[in-house]
């Protein structure tokens, strides 16, 4: 199966295989072709260039892009799109004026999904989870990292985790798995902290790397969850399974987790909303990405991540969407991307930067997704007829997107 991508007004993000990540400074830059083509073969793009220089005219498929643009697919490193039911009544709650701490207090929150997700049934969370997955899909995210974490008993956490692993089957989208089960203590671990850390390191980790169910380790590093000794204990558990942190920091305060898990050598550090000098330090000559969630932000009316900063220190910066029942029902990113524009003060050059190679290095794929590349994988959206990539971020909750095209297939 080919396809040729012809008369493209713009293509964006065309980038050398060996480009990984982008930071500081070099966020600015967008590298672009205008009049471009794109040739597909299978699940890869082949070629790209100059339509004065296509020589391609017999593929099985053409797409005309006349006065549209092309760019990779969004990488989002970072949901828990696997849930059962939702928590609309806490954001009627919140509205009425409580918190997100003081609603998790009072044993709602994440413990609220976590029974609901007890009394799902693996095939029900299924089904529940890929009507999200298809969305997400339609809205151009052409890779997932999805957690687990609304299980906390070593059942459900693996149940969990084989939902995510057969969606990893069933879909062309890219799906990385990272294992939270650290995300809260269990009702029934209330006053025995101990006995949970000893059920994750002794139970389930083993479990879980015996099935291989996980590529990465996620721990909700926060007061009034798990401090920084209980992370460290928990990182250095998974690491014997070789499983690389990507961990929750700094949502509400800090108190020195992003040191903790740069030492761990972490993928990625996400949240970031509260953040001071001891942390960006931490960050420099680091390889872990920051990841701003700025639709969490949104939702919960928190800070948002001050990403302005991070780009101006010479960091690199990653955007992901945080898709989840209770801090951020919604996984587009087409949305993170604009919001990050409009509240964060990216440039639109910093945010898709943001929100593709750079995703794509937060779930350790961008040597095969994030960037218009030849022999990476065919991930590209097709937009509408648009004035310029600056419309995309700046026409807000619209749908700017004609086409999605995910592993060579057309959604
Ligand atoms: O990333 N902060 C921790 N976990 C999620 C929220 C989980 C929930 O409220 O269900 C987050 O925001
Ligand atoms: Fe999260």
């Amino acid at each position: 199966m080919t396809i040729l991508i012809k008369n493209i007004k713009e293509l964006l993000q065309i980038r050398e295989p060996n480009i990984l990540k982008v930071s500081g400074e070099a966020m600015k830059t967008l590298p672009t072709l205008k009049n471009a083509y794109v040739f597909i073969e299978h699940d890869i793009i082949v070629d790209f260039g100059s339509m004065e220089n296509c020589k391609y005219n017999n593929t099985d498929e053409v797409i005309d892009a006349q006065g549209k643009i092309v760019l990779p697919t969004w990488c989002d490193s970072h949901t828990h799109i696997v849930y059962a039911g939702n928590r609309e009544q806490e954001f009627v709650d919140r509205i009425n004026g409580l918190s997100y701490e003081e609603i998790a207090n009072r044993g709602g929150g994440i413990l609220n999904s976590v029974k609901i997700l007890e009394n799902t049934s693996e095939e029900d969370l299924y089904q529940q989870s890929i009507v999200r997955v298809k969305n997400v899909m339609q809205l151009g995210t052409g890779a997932l990292e999805i957690k687990s974490g609304y299980g906390l008993s070593t059942e459900a956490e693996l149940k969990m985790l084989r939902v995510i692993q057969r969606i990893k089957k069933e879909f062309p989208i890219k799906v990385k798995a990272t294992f939270l089960g650290a995300h809260a203590f269990p009702l029934k671990f209330k006053n025995n902290k101990k006995g949970y850390l000893d059920l994750i390191i002794n139970e389930m980790l083993p479990k879980i790397a015996k099935e291989n169910l996980a590529n990465y380790i996620d721990v909700f590093c926060e007061k009034g969850y798990f401090s920084l000794e209980e992370t460290e204990q928990i990182l250095k558990a998974a690491k014997q399974y070789h499983l690389t942190p990507k961990i929750h920091v700094n949502q509400f305060n800090t108190f020195g987790g992003v040191a903790l898990a740069v030492k761990h050598n972490a993928l990625s550090v996400d949240h970031l909303e509260e953040l001071n000098q001891d942390d960006i330090n931490a960050l420099k000559g680091s390889n872990t990405m920051p990841v701003a969630l700025p639709s969490c932000s949104y939702f919960l009316s928190i800070p948002y991540t001050p990403g302005r900063q991070i780009i101006d220190a010479g960091l690199p910066l990653a955007l992901a969407t945080d898709y989840n029942p209770g801090s951020t029902p919604s996984g587009n990113m087409n949305f993170v991307v604009s919001t990050a524009c409009i509240k964060m003060k990216l440039t639109p050059e910093e945010a898709i930067n943001a929100a593709t190679i750079n995703g794509a290095y937060a779930m350790g794929i961008s040597n095969q997704y994030g960037s218009i590349t030849k022999g990476k994988k065919a991930n590209l959206i097709i937009t509408k007829k648009v004035p310029s990539y600056n419309y995309l971020p700046y026409a807000f909750g619209d749908n700017s997107i004609d086409k999605v095209i995910i592993n060579g297939e057309t959604i």
